[in-house]
């Protein structure tokens, strides 16, 4: 079998024909069958099941390699570093996406003409600018489209793009509100679109990754009132199950282990499955010691009223960032000549989790090991950590020296020198003050653009980076007291945004030329507020507000009284890390061997591989011969029952591909404005099957857009 540790260029492609799944089985065995309803796309990740499927066959094997461009829709909204991660959804033949500028437009899905537009924040850019789509409910004779921006959900009538003033305050709900803690004080946004179940939306968030950071509660509204109608503390209270898996009153003050990856529905069961990130702060844990469920966790809730049925924890005390990254699908699966319904939960770290749907029994095997302690101050890690034997991880684990790049041997030799001094113990090696690999990176492994399924085969696809990345703690300075601007960078912001201000964009924008981005009163809203993933600093008080304020945006290095924290305050931690550090060769290129990315095929049956592909290149390396290499790729792939796997995805060659999805064979592909960096959307309106994509690029320093790409057959 395919040995995922092979180098590239021994890398082969395994062909197994699907043919092969049904004709093998004993002749009792149940049959997979191709639906026939999935044939449009009314929810992110293509309907409730999140399955990245379509039942369209009009575009197939034989004629996919004359597919045109049938419209293009330019949002007008790229800026520099945007991006655009939507995942467009198509009702009664309209399409409805975001912007880069969180716009939302309804477009004619044969035709691409604008039918209406909503700004949610006027006059404005907003200061968290990532959205991965809209939501869509109707119960046959009214409709309606929520979108969120800033912590404010806005519901809208599908047909005009007006506020329903009968939602909430006039058509919007502060989503800060109900989380126990004074509003003012939250950094709450929801990037990912939650799922509508019957009259209520289930929404997660996305919350600070350090301190101060919101809880992340998942919460159901009403869809016609906007009334919150349950919440699941995924940060227990007194009482509730999980509480004593964190130190007493912890729910009071951190936050994290929210769900900002998406969902999946499982309708007829009335199950919710809602995987979970970290808790904050995102690297270092000693005011957290124990366990902390629910974070890192894949809830199966009750969507009715927000019970909890079923929970797997696939990391214990998190220190690594290893959220999981992408929503659920809900699969089938045979096992002993039975088609199961099942859930598959891909990781960063690269390896897949099948469960039973109504058990929440694991339908692999899975193994507890023994892992490495902390030798940090304070830092106290679980003993042990879980993994699944099958089916073998999608990346490479572990770096050892025989995979470093070997592009150049100078490039070689840097980086030789540099892992030498870096603390590699394989999976789960503890944080560090000298620095430690992250192997997969906080990136994945598995990422938010996620898998898709095929129920025809049982295959299941997923995109992966293989990036290394260096996570290394640095002790924080002792006191706020009597500090300056740049000071106080260092010690509140630096983790982020880097010693040098540089960031590490696109996650974490660099913070030069800041007069040129925003005012002055946009950016001391931002420090206030927060944004995105960055807490808010308003506890640090106006004096220190201005200093940093001053050294942001005018380097000038001004004395600051700050507001000395409460004597005791939990969340003032010892340590932060240095910064988002990618392991990187002297020119950029990562430090490991290729391959940098790849496309998988996963038979969900066996566990086997079916195919696996590198995926993507680098332009420059690729004109100097160095092909194939696989990149660095965010946004997903679509499966159809024409026999096709579509994917966009890859950083920097802009790339549009469809491969056949039994044997990986390029069949198509075609160069988009900007890379497509979201998942694509398949439907059929008019007679006409189409397939839509959003290329908005930024990643990895790669050029931004904000166009929609929709390609048929001539
Ligand atoms: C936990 C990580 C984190 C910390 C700590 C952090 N930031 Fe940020 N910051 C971010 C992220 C992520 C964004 C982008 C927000 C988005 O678009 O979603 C951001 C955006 C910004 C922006 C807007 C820049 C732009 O181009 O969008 C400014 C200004 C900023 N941060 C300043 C600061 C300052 C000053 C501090 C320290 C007081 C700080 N940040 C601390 C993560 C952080």
């Amino acid at each position: 079998m395919y040995n995922i540790c092979s180098p590239l260029f021994t890398m082969k492609r395994v062909f197994i024909l699907a043919l092969c799944i049904t004709c093998c089985q004993p002749s009792q065995a149940q049959k997979r069958s191709a639906p026939s309803t999935y044939k449009s796309w009314e929810a992110f990740g293509g309907g409730a099941e999140n399955i990245h499927y379509s039942s369209l066959k009009q575009i197939d094997r034989s004629n996919v390699s004359k597919l045109r461009m049938a419209w293009q829709f330019d949002t007008g909204d790229a800026g520099p570093g945007s991006e655009m991660q939507c995942n467009p959804i198509m009702v009664e033949g309209v399409l409805y996406i975001t912007s880069p500028k969180l716009r939302v437009a309804a477009v004619d899905a044969t035709t691409g003409r604008r039918i209406w537009s909503f700004e949610p924040i006027p006059g404005r850019v907003p200061r968290s600018r990532r959205s991965r789509g809209v939501m869509h409910w109707t119960d046959g004779k009214q409709s309606r489209i929520f979108v969120t921006a800033e912590g404010t959900l806005f519901s809208l009538y599908a047909k005009t793009g007006q506020l329903d003033d009968g939602f909430g305050n006039k058509g919007e709900v502060d989503l800060r509100e109900g989380l126990g803690r004074p509003v003012e004080r939250v950094n709450l946004n929801v990037t990912t679109p939650g799922v509508v179940f019957e009259d209520m939306l289930i929404l997660g968030s996305q919350v600070g990754e350090a301190h101060p950071s919101a809880p992340g509660d998942i919460r159901a509204y009403d869809v016609r009132t906007g009334k919150q109608r349950w919440t699941f503390h995924t940060i227990p209270r007194p009482g509730e199950f999980g509480y004593d898996t964190w130190p007493p009153n912890t729910w009071k003050h951190t936050g994290g282990a929210n769900n900002w990856a998406g969902m999946a529905l499982d309708r007829k069961r009335g199950l919710v499955f809602v995987p979970t990130g970290s808790a904050a702060f995102d690297f270092y844990g000693a005011d957290r010691h124990g366990d902390n469920l629910f974070s890192n966790t894949l809830l199966c809730l009750n969507a009715r009223t927000g019970e909890r049925k079923w929970h797997f924890q696939a990391i214990k005390h998190d220190v690594w960032d290893r959220d999981f990254p992408s929503a659920p699908s809900l699969v089938t699966v045979r096992r002993n000549g039975k088609l199961i319904d099942a859930v598959a939960q891909i990781t960063k770290s690269g390896h897949v989790f099948v469960f039973h749907r109504e058990t929440g029994e694991s339908l692999f095997p899975l193994q507890t090991r023994q892992v490495p302690p902390s030798t940090i101050d304070g830092e106290l890690l679980a003993r042990t950590q879980v993994v699944p034997l099958k089916p073998e991880p999608f990346s490479r684990q572990q770096i050892t020296e025989d995979i470093l790049t070997t592009r150049t041997p100078e490039a070689n030799r840097i980086v030789l020198e540099r892992l030498r001094k870096l603390r590699n113990d394989g999976p789960f090696t503890p944080p560090s003050l000298e620095g430690s690999i992250v192997f997969p990176g906080y990136d994945g492994g598995g990422e938010w653009g996620g898998p898709a399924f095929d129920p025809e085969t049982g295959l299941f696809y997923v995109n992966a980076n293989e990036m290394a990345w260096i996570l290394r703690l640095v002790p924080k300075a002792a006191s706020q007291a009597n500090s300056n601007g740049q000071r106080l960078y260092v010690r509140n912001c630096a983790a982020c945004h880097g010693d040098d201000g540089k960031g590490s964009p696109p996650q974490f924008p660099s913070l030069e030329n800041m007069q040129a981005k925003f005012t002055e009163a946009q950016v001391e809203e931002i420090l206030r507020k927060g944004a995105g993933r960055m807490p808010g600093f308003a506890h640090l008080g106006d004096s220190a507000v201005s200093a940093l304020l001053r050294y942001v945006v005018r380097k000038e290095n001004i004395a600051a009284k700050t507001v000395a924290p409460a004597s005791k305050d939990p969340t003032d931690l010892k340590y932060t890390i240095d910064g988002y550090n990618k392991f990187l060769d002297p020119d950029g290129y990562p430090a490991v061997a290729p391959p940098w990315g790849t496309l998988n095929a996963i038979n969900l049956d066996t566990g086997d591989y079916a195919w696996k592909i590198p995926f993507g290149e680098f332009p420059a390396l690729a004109a100097k011969g160095i092909k194939n290499t696989g990149t660095e790729n965010y946004g997903g792939g679509i499966v159809t029952a024409g026999g096709l796997f579509f994917i966009g995805a890859t950083n920097h060659d802009r790339k549009f591909r469809a491969y056949d999805k039994l044997t990986g064979k390029l069949l198509w592909e075609t160069t988009l404005p900007a890379s497509g960096n979201a998942t694509p959307a398949m439907y059929e309106w008019k007679g006409k099957q189409y397939i839509v994509i959003g290329a908005g690029g930024g990643k990895s320093g790669a050029p931004s857009g904000g166009t929609y790409v929709a390609f048929a057959l001539p």
